[in-house]
């Protein structure tokens, strides 16, 4: 277990099929659903993806930071088929966090690392939240204190010319457009490309309610900005969406206590920048399991 820039992830060999079985038990994740390959950089990435024009610009500009791209996978690469959950594409990232880097750059070969948490539970910004949700499974938890975006990483899709927004993350999508001068494609059919994009995922045991002006009694309330005094925590009191995204995932873990509170509360959050994956969470949070 280690901490990016986004959240903790167990860590694993992403060339050992032995390494990555042990993580989907360890989290009760379908086989299904495939894992993030984290890398040093663009040249170690292109050694397990195809990188055309577009995709390689995104990786020159945004890498290393939370963005994870999807592209063609090289068969011949030698990655765990099991990780790859045996598609044609693989999902690439290259963490800003000094503490990722220094693994990698000590492993010295590809680590995949999904959220440190049991499958569809809230994923873990701080070395207790590991603990809390994976217990013994989590035997060793590098400790680089709370993770600073909060949020996971933002997932595009290249195909062609093509970009496919498939998970709302800790980079706008807004930064992305403006980068590329047009807008993304986001994912309308039935197909479930990212299987993070299951409807109920990144739940607390709580029952969660969202846009809440007024909490009832017995409610744990998370304010935004300057509001009501009731409030428990607030995730900004300066409406700064940034430092919101961070705290997110800390406060769901500090208040779901099911012995202290009858459910979780939260105020409105503006969809503007990065407050749209805020909204993409907490939705999918509060979404019947
Ligand atoms: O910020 C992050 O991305 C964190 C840190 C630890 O790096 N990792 C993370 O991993 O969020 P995980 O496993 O919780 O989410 C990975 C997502 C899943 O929704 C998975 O379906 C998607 O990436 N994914 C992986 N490979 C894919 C592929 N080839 N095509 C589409 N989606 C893919
Ligand atoms: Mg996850």
């Amino acid at each position: 277990m280690f901490p990016t820039e986004t959240v903790y992830g167990l860590g694993g060999d992403a060339r050992s099929d032995r390494s990555v079985a042990h993580i989907f038990a360890a989290k009760n994740r379908p086989s299904f659903n495939p894992l993030i390959v984290h890398i040093l950089n663009l040249e170690a990435a292109e050694e397990f993806g195809f990188f055309n024009e577009t995709a390689r610009s995104l990786a020159q500009y945004f890498w290393p930071g939370p963005l994870t791209l999807v592209v063609p996978r090289k068969k011949e690469a030698n990655l765990s088929l099991l990780a790859v959950a045996g598609l044609d594409t693989v999902a690439l990232r290259v963490p800003s966090h000094p503490i990722a880097q220094a693994l990698l750059k000590a492993f010295d070969n590809p680590i995949v690392a999904p959220s440190a948490n049991k499958s569809g539970y809230i994923s873990p910004t701080e070395p207790w939240h590991v603990e809390a949700s994976l217990g013994k499974e989590a035997p060793f938890v590098i400790d680089g204190g709370r993770t600073y975006r909060g949020l996971e990483s933002t997932i595009l899709q290249v195909m062609d010319e093509d970009v496919i927004l498939l998970r709302h993350g800790a980079l706008s999508q807004e930064e992305v457009e403006e980068f590329l001068g047009k807008k993304l494609k986001t994912h309308s059919s039935g197909d479930i490309n990212a299987p993070g994009q299951l409807t109920s995922h990144y739940s607390p045991r709580l029952p969660l309610r969202l846009n809440v002006l007024d909490p009832q009694p017995g409610e744990a309330f998370i304010a935004f900005g300057q509001m009501d005094h009731r409030a428990i925590l607030n995730l900004s009191v300066e409406s700064n969406l940034q430092e919101a995204a961070a705290n997110l995932f800390s406060f769901l873990h500090s208040l779901d206590h099911p012995d202290l509170y009858t459910g979780i509360a939260v105020a409105p959050i503006p969809k503007v920048g990065i407050g749209v994956a805020i909204n993409d969470r907490l939705q999918r949070a509060a979404a019947p399991k």
